[in-house]
């Protein structure tokens, strides 16, 4: 006779792996841990398991490419107390060669408030980071804050490595502007850039970073356009701004325009997507340009943010329409990409 314990033991056992099964089935293939498939694609709003199967901490995030490596870096949220301000504030650093299977090489920052006048709870939010070739370093910015969004800053963090632990430098307002979402971008000679919206000036600044980018020295263009989350891409010549209105942590109809040069005269914004859809419950944070073999193809990334409870935040990322002047979201749907060739294709599941 089988003893009871151990039979109850099996009946819990059993159940739980048919919750992990329903789990897995629900959210696609794991993320490559030892001894699981790879992940072969990437479904927009779905659970986005890491190489340990957790949900990628990594909201609000930007890309910085070395070698055939992407590392992705955001606000990990992971651990937070639902709707509670978070006393500690961190960033993690992703790294993939495929972008659809990413490991979680560090938690770079962990912090309370840098400065004292910071107070606490205190806002962190929409982490860049940039290598510079000439020092070495690797250079974070990101959005510093207090709780009611007054001090409008960014704060500059450093480090040797990419993914080693990042030092803070110093915060300040860029150009001596008020500055919330910032977004990030090089050019194709190597300027760095950083777009920061402000709101006394009803609109969003590019503007070039010193030779170290450790600081914020000339204004390159100012857009007229009330715009945050803003990301750019230059694509065949033409440089692409998207953008999106106001609305808090509420999705909206993210906007693009265009120039000939990073310093204008940009187009009139236009719909990225339609109008009704709210760019799919999302907000953008970047659009990455992979350059492959065959294709060069430009990826919306987006958040769709779950304010009340942070952790649990999805990623939308979908290869855009782009060329001739034209910018489109198609309809989220799950796709691949070959990095290699640069080519994606989405995936028909019936
Ligand atoms: C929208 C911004 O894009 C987010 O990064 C965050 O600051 C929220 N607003 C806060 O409401």
């Amino acid at each position: 006779m089988i003893p009871l314990r151990r039979t109850m033991k099996t009946v819990l056992l059993r159940r739980l792996f048919r919750v992990a099964l329903l789990f897995s089935v629900a959210v696609g293939p794991v993320a490559a841990a030892p001894g699981v498939a790879p992940r072969q694609s990437i479904v927009p709003g779905a659970i986005w398991p890491d190489d340990r199967g957790h949900h990628i901490q990594a909201h609000g995030g930007g890309i910085l490419k070395l070698g055939d490596t992407y590392y992705w870096f955001g606000e990990d949220r992971g651990g937070e107390v639902t709707s509670k301000k978070p006393l500690e504030r961190k960033v993690a650093c992703y790294a993939s060669k495929d972008l659809m299977n990413w490991e979680l090489r560090n938690q770079v920052i962990r912090t309370g408030p840098p400065e004292p006048e910071i107070g606490s709870p205190f806002v962190f939010e929409r982490p860049k980071v940039y290598h510079n070739a000439k020092t070495g370093k690797f250079v974070m910015y990101v959005h510093l804050d207090d709780k009611s969004y007054r001090l409008a800053r960014v704060a500059v963090y450093v480090s040797d490595t990419v993914d080693g632990d990042y030092t803070f430098v110093r915060s300040f307002r860029p150009l001596g502007l008020e500055s919330r979402d910032i977004g990030q971008f090089v050019d194709d000679d190597g300027s760095a850039y950083l777009i920061f919206e402000s709101r006394p000036s009803k609109g969003f600044y590019i503007a070039k970073l010193s030779d170290d980018y450790l600081d914020v020295v000339e204004q390159t263009c100012f857009i007229k356009s009330p715009l945050e989350g803003g990301a750019l891409v230059k694509y065949d010549g033409l440089y692409y701004m998207i953008g999106s209105w106001m609305t808090g942590w509420k999705p909206n109809n993210n906007q693009y325009a265009t120039a000939t040069s990073l310093a204008g005269p940009w187009s009139a914004f236009k719909d990225i997507a339609p109008k009704e859809k709210k760019t799919y419950g999302s907000q953008s944070t970047l659009m990455l340009k992979v350059v492959g073999s065959k294709k060069t193809s430009v990826i919306f990334m987006g958040d769709i943010w779950r304010p009340g409870n942070h952790q649990d935040g999805r990623y939308l990322w979908m290869p855009i329409e782009i060329g001739n002047g034209r910018l489109w979201l198609p309809e989220p749907r799950e796709w691949t990409i070959d990095v290699a060739t640069g080519e994606t294709s989405f995936i028909e599941r019936r």
